[in-house]
């Protein structure tokens, strides 16, 4: 490593290659403001990894207003509702009839690439593959950013606001004093596979079964991406595929009516953790926290990317101000009002977690059907749902 600084100065300064620290690099350039993008991974190591899939319709409508709409027009799947079942039963929430609106199926890989390629175009590149990654001076209005770059030239980059948008373990939260958290570990993890299947649903499956959760949600027309709850501590080595199909089609209901579940090659297999993570504030000073670097949802309401999405959407007219017409009001209640919508989606992530998933005993047990049948038979359990998944409008009030 060289012992001296390579300097570099710009208006804002972006920890995180993900999807909120590019999307905010794209919302800010429309804005006329320039800003350099940092990330810990490579290139390849950010377009590949699978994430969620669900695009709320508010969040689509923002991505085509931004240009980024052209291939999710092309290649997503618009969807109208879900599937909320329980063995014998399978109720469809059809949300364009109760709300007006549906979702978009839409790979966060997919998004992730075209945000990637947007910089590019742009002629901004990422610095990918950085280390040692650490935030100066946030109570001034002059804060920094210092890493170390892959060729292991120490660099630091001056600018006039600092975001991190590096995600749950970056190290952005920290620097942020007097910073509170609020956080919910669940006792089951999700078994998540990608198959080279055609979906054999045309909507995504929210399963309750007595062994556990499963849930059945697609890529595309022929890519089916499925989960099984599972121990947290339990081995990605103990499930063999034949033991994942066989689980999922019992758990999914194969052979109830005339439903079948089509096995297929399974591609990828991992297990995630469940977990619900709030932290406050959101703001200091000139650094803003936005997407998972702020908070973390369960993914049984596909909230995460959606949340990501609606913070940066939020913080580019707040630095727009605060930068160009020297108002900070903006960026004032950036805290607050991200936070509002953050607080109504770890709600809502929680509410569908708790209900989908089997824990305690059977009282609990008891609970969860009385609710799933509550949901699925009246309007207003079906609407509270419908509108929450699909979406509330980016400017919550
Ligand atoms: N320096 C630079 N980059 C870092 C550092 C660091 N010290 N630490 C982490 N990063 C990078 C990570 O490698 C990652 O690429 O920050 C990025 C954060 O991206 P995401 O984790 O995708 O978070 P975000 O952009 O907020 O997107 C939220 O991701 O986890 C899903 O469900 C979540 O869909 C939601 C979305
Ligand atoms: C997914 O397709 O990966 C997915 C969809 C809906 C969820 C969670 C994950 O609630």
């Amino acid at each position: 490593m060289s012992g001296y600084h390579h300097g570099m100065r710009t208006q804002v300064a972006i920890i995180g290659a993900g999807p909120s620290g590019l999307l905010l690099s794209h919302l800010l350039d429309a804005e006329g403001i320039e800003a350099v993008v940092v990330e810990s991974r490579s290139e390849e190591y950010v377009t590949s990894r699978i994430r969620a899939g669900v695009l709320e319709s508010a969040v689509v409508d923002l991505l085509r207003q931004v240009g980024l709409g052209e291939r999710l027009s092309r290649q997503g799947l618009e969807h109208g509702g879900i599937y909320l079942q329980w063995p014998g039963e399978r109720h469809h929430i059809d949300f364009v009839d109760l709300i007006g609106r549906g979702v978009w199926i839409y790979g966060q890989t997919e998004l992730q690439k075209d945000l990637v390629a947007t910089r590019r175009c742009a002629g901004q590149p990422i610095d990918y593959e950085v280390s040692d990654t650490a935030v100066h001076d946030i109570d001034t209005d002059h804060p920094s950013v210092t890493y170390i770059d892959r060729d292991g030239h120490l660099r630091r980059i001056d600018a006039d606001v600092v975001v991190g948008c590096d995600g749950f373990y970056g190290p952005s939260r920290e620097a942020i004093p007097g910073l509170r958290s609020w956080e919910r570990t669940y006792p089951f993890a999700w078994l998540g596979v990608l198959a080279n299947v055609a979906p054999s649903t045309d909507e995504l499956i929210y399963a309750w079964h007595p062994d556990g959760f499963a849930m059945h949600s697609m890529r595309s027309l022929e890519v089916s991406r499925l989960y099984l709850q599972v121990d947290p501590d339990d081995d990605i080595a103990n499930w063999s595929d034949d033991r994942i199909w066989e689980c999922l089609a019992r758990r999914l209901g194969h052979g109830e009516g005339d439903w079948r579940l089509t096995p297929g090659l399974i591609t990828e297999k991992s297990i995630l953790p469940m977990r619900s993570h709030v932290s406050s504030p959101l703001r200091h000073g000139r650094l803003f926290l936005a997407g998972d670097a702020g908070h973390i949802v369960p993914p049984t309401g596909a909230k995460g990317l959606n949340l990501a999405i609606a913070d940066v959407a939020l913080l580019a007219p707040a630095i727009a101000m605060l930068l160009c017409k020297g108002d900070g009001a903006l960026a004032s209640s950036y805290s607050d009002t991200a936070l509002r919508r953050v607080w109504r989606c770890t709600h809502f992530s929680w509410w569908m977690t708790t209900m989908l998933h089997r824990y305690g005993d059977d009282f609990d047990a008891e609970l969860q059907l009385s609710q799933l049948r509550w949901v699925t038979t009246s309007e207003a359990g079906a609407r509270g749902l419908a509108e929450n998944y699909a979406g509330l409008p980016l400017d919550l009030p």
